[in-house]
């Protein structure tokens, strides 16, 4: 049987890991889980991405030798992944000798094979994403991945010829419908597809990046970082040698939908130059904002998956990460809605259900699991059984947040059982011991399978429940498998329920962090009146030409009338803004954007969202000074 094989993006070791990097680890984990769970060999990889450029500028600042930075970053995702329980079988680092062996490798032969040859190149640099634009994909003259600004460079380099392979990908794509996934990734790939897809530009001169890995065949230059990292999922499981045939092709490739070109695109043709099978799948998930906003160094709201776990505990985090967003969409983190899935789903809900289960079973049957009745309701053996059906599929499908639903579901219909089966009562009448045999049978089993749910997604509770439940194993996901006789121990509640105490911890532990002095540092008023400041007057406006975002507006500053180009176009028709009051900084230096000049700029307030133009509260004149 194939291994069932899944990998995680492997992380830049440029900061300390965020809820984003715990999110696909924790999910790969997950998966990794189910699959040995049920009998699957798995291998489950994730590692850190350590060349490049950002790397190397972190260093620097930090003052640390190169290597013994990223010797330093790699250990704080390694000690991560061990608290939140990840089970993965290795950690790649793409500064190891097996990993720079098999990125040598197959660069010599891709360039024996002429797929890989020199050019001059001639382009827009963005330096913190590491790659070349074309002028046409530049929004407003930024990087229209992290809308930075670029840099024009012209060197030689390497180049893979990834364009030639664009009809193959768009066959594969179209033929295999479980490739990309989810479905609307697909499309954006096919779509991405129907412009001609270029070369890749694979190498940088050592001048200017010293590092990264060698190119075997011109010493004066290292891999550009995509070749590099990419390549950590065959040079983990051994490629080229024939260890590598028994993990390869990968079962799923989990990434964030930041790097879905990449993978879809650059990876797999690179599969394909390479004479390798591609992946099954390739799964991008969505991002995560904190609280309504982007999550950022410079707000203070970067949540430290270590820190939640250690205040809500790791198995309640990673139940919030994997149940409060379908897999696939964008999601928020807020404090309140995780304490409130924990509290609602976990202490009451299914915490609750263990602990009268097992409480009852003490207390009428001796600490002991009745036997198995012998006519079982065959409407629990349907209920379980689609449950786990419903279950199974979900994650097949790599829906999470669909599977524990359904586990939550079936927790509300025990408690509904119990509340209506009245155990209590039945207790007290020897003549209904029967009855209250079957219905505690019924809460133990249903017990039972439900811990066989959540053990890929809380292992903790999972290993605690089984003990309860006087079990070495939960067994087989059908209806019957306690056979009576299991010895009992309800203990402590698997999930406390959080109090007001245990929620205001909690809200202080992960309250964003005061930003850092020199964002917020002072300016002296003689700084801020070198800031000429003028009320202004709509005068007309109208679109810049193939912008989304930009309208040229001549705006009357009493002396005169000046052309200002804002970037309000997705806020504020041109009509809405014509005889508006704004406010100018009247001083700016001229710039020219999309071609169109500019002489000042407009104030507005915004968060990222909504963008609002400031003006004055009463009606006045053009050109008044501001302070
Ligand atoms: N090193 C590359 C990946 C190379 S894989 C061959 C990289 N590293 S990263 O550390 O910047 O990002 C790793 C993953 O974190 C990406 O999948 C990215 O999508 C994910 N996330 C970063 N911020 C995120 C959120 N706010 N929410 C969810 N995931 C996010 O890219």
């Amino acid at each position: 049987m194939k291994k069932f094989y899944v990998t995680t993006p492997i992380y830049y070791v440029n900061d300390v890991p965020h809820l984003g990097h715990a999110y696909t680890t924790i999910a790969a984990d997950v998966l990794a889980r189910y699959h040995r769970l049920n009998g699957h060999p798995a291998f489950f990889l994730t590692g850190t991405d350590e060349h490049g450029q950002k790397a190397e500028q972190a260093a620097k600042k930090s003052g640390i030798p190169m290597q013994e930075y990223v010797d330093k970053y790699a250990v704080v995702f390694k000690e991560l992944w061990k608290k939140l329980n990840s089970t993965n079988d290795d950690f790649i680092r793409t500064t190891e000798e097996r990993h720079k062996a098999a990125v040598q490798r197959a660069l010599q032969m891709l360039h024996e094979k002429g797929e890989i040859y020199a050019d001059s190149y001639e382009g827009w640099y963005c330096v913190p994403c590491e790659r070349f634009w074309m002028e046409k994909d530049l929004k407003e003259g930024n990087c229209p991945d992290c809308g930075r600004k670029v840099e024009q460079i012209k060197e030689k380099n390497y180049f893979f010829r990834m364009g030639s392979y664009q009809q193959r990908l768009k066959d594969h794509i179209n033929a295999n419908a479980g490739f990309i996934l989810p479905q609307s990734r697909r499309n954006e790939v096919l779509g991405f597809l129907e412009k001609p897809l270029g070369d890749l530009c694979i190498s940088r001169p050592k001048a200017r990046l010293s590092w990264g890995i060698e190119l075997p065949f011109d010493k004066d230059y290292v891999t550009y970082v995509w070749f590099d990292a990419l390549m950590n999922y065959v040079s983990a499981t051994g490629w080229p040698d024939e260890r590598f045939n028994k993990a390869w092709p990968a079962s799923v490739h989990l990434i964030g939908k930041d790097i879905l070109t990449t993978h879809a695109v650059y990876w797999s043709t690179m599969l394909m130059a390479l004479g390798l099978d591609l992946p099954k799948t390739i799964f991008a998930h969505g991002w995560w904002t904190v609280e309504g906003k982007k999550m950022s160094k410079s707000l203070g709201n970067v949540v430290e998956p270590g820190k939640a776990a250690d205040v809500v505990g790791v198995d309640q985090f990673r139940y919030f990460l994997m149940r409060e967003v379908p897999f696939g969409l964008d999601g928020d983190f807020s404090v309140d809605a995780l304490i409130s899935r924990v509290n609602v789903d976990l202490a009451n809900n299914l915490g609750n259900l263990v602990s009268r289960a097992l409480k009852m079973v003490e207390k009428y049957c001796d600490s002991t699991v009745p036997s198995r009745p012998a006519d079982i309701d065959a409407h629990w053996i349907t209920l379980n059984g689609d449950a786990i059906a419903r279950y199974a599929e979900s994650i097949e499908r790599l829906e999470f947040s669909r599977a524990l639903e359904e586990m939550i579901r079936l927790c509300d219909t025990v408690n509904r059982f119990i509340v209506e089966s009245e155990p209590w009562a039945l207790a007290k009448e020897p003549a209904k011991k029967g009855k209250l045999d079957n219905v505690l049978y019924a809460c133990a089993e249903s017990a039972r399978l439900i811990g066989k749910m959540l053990e890929p997604f809380m292992p903790q509770a999972a290993e605690r429940l089984k003990k309860q439940l006087g079990l070495v194993e939960f067994g087989a996901p059908e209806w019957g498998g306690l056979k009576g006789g299991e010895k009992i121990t309800a203990g402590e509640a698997l999930f406390p329920r959080m109090d007001e105490k245990k929620i205001a911890e909690i809200k202080a532990a992960l309250a964003p962090a005061v930003p850092r002095k020199e964002e917020t540092a002072l300016i002296t008023f003689d700084e801020f009146m070198k800031v000429d400041l003028r009320t202004g007057i709509v005068v007309s406006a109208e679109p810049v030409p193939k912008s989304k975002k930009l309208l040229k507006l001549q705006v009357d500053l009493g002396t005169e009338t000046r052309q200002v180009v804002a970037g309000i176009a997705e806020h504020y028709t041109p009509e809405a803004v014509v005889g508006k009051q704004v406010l100018v900084v009247a001083n700016l230096k001229p710039a020219k954007l999309m071609g169109v000049e500019s002489h000042g700029m407009l104030l507005a307030a915004g968060d990222g969202g909504k963008l609002v133009l400031a003006g004055t509260w009463e009606p006045v004149k053009g050109g008044l000074k501001v302070k």
